[in-house]
């Protein structure tokens, strides 16, 4: 029945004032994170905003759990990344799981990864300072969705996106800055896992840059 019909049926029957409503107004539930990282994902995926996407396979977004404390940042894609569109699933990849289980006792899937440049430079070289500002904006709402307690950025090129400012890794590592966009938030320095690869006499600088980093993010 329609309105106009139910209004002369409900007259009939003797009523002679309706009220209509709109309905009780649902109050909307705030959206999630990873609603919100979803969406951001989904805005940057046909991303063109710099040559990257023309050698790349696919953009490679953060991964892990949005409510971790930690955020690990980060270069850019590697070859496995770039073909299974997660990061740090290669060699690297699994020395920083390793440690993680380790020295942080978690897993995996209970700390947030993700890298300042989210397409795989050719030849695995390091991402120019160009394409690292045109993936710093969405770099920089993910961790704004994410707010974790300790950014730790894993290298030079990590170290120098997210401070906006050149430093040696070696100088630096192990010590802790604020985060230039929400100075409550901490930058924690330690090297890149594939510069330990290389280097395995710097294995025991790691483990206690991440002893440190524990110790940070209250874990
Ligand atoms: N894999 C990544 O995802 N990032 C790096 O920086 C290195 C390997």
């Amino acid at each position: 029945m329609g309105l106009k019909e139910t209004v002369k049926a409900l007259e009939k029957i003797g009523f002679s004032e309706i009220y209509l409503t709109q309905g009780v107004s649902e109050k909307k539930q705030p959206k999630g994170k990873r609603e919100l990282l979803e969406e951001l994902f989904s805005s940057y995926r046909n991303c063109t905003k710099c040559p990257l996407h023309k050698s790349r396979t696919q953009v490679v977004f953060g991964d892990g759990n949005p409510d971790s404390p930690v955020v690990f940042v980060g270069e850019a894609p590697g070859e496995d990344e770039d073909r299974q569109g997660r990061p740090f699933v290669g060699r690297a990849g699994k020395y920083l799981n390793q440690k993680i289980e380790q020295v942080l006792s978690l897993k995996r899937e209970d700390v947030y990864i993700t890298n300042v440049c989210k397409c795989r430079p050719p030849e695995n070289r390091k991402p120019t300072p160009a394409e690292i500002n045109a993936c710093f904006p969405y770099l920089r709402k993910e961790l704004s969705i994410i707010k974790p307690k300790v950014i730790c950025c894993l290298g030079a090129t990590a170290a120098e996106g997210i401070l906006g400012k050149k430093l040696s890794i070696t100088k630096v590592r192990g010590q802790v800055r604020p985060y230039p966009y929400d100075p409550s938030v901490k930058v924690f320095l330690t090297y890149h896992p594939a510069f330990i690869l290389r280097n395995p006499k710097s294995d025991g600088e790691f483990v206690e840059d991440m002893k440190k980093l524990k110790e940070l993010a209250g874990l």
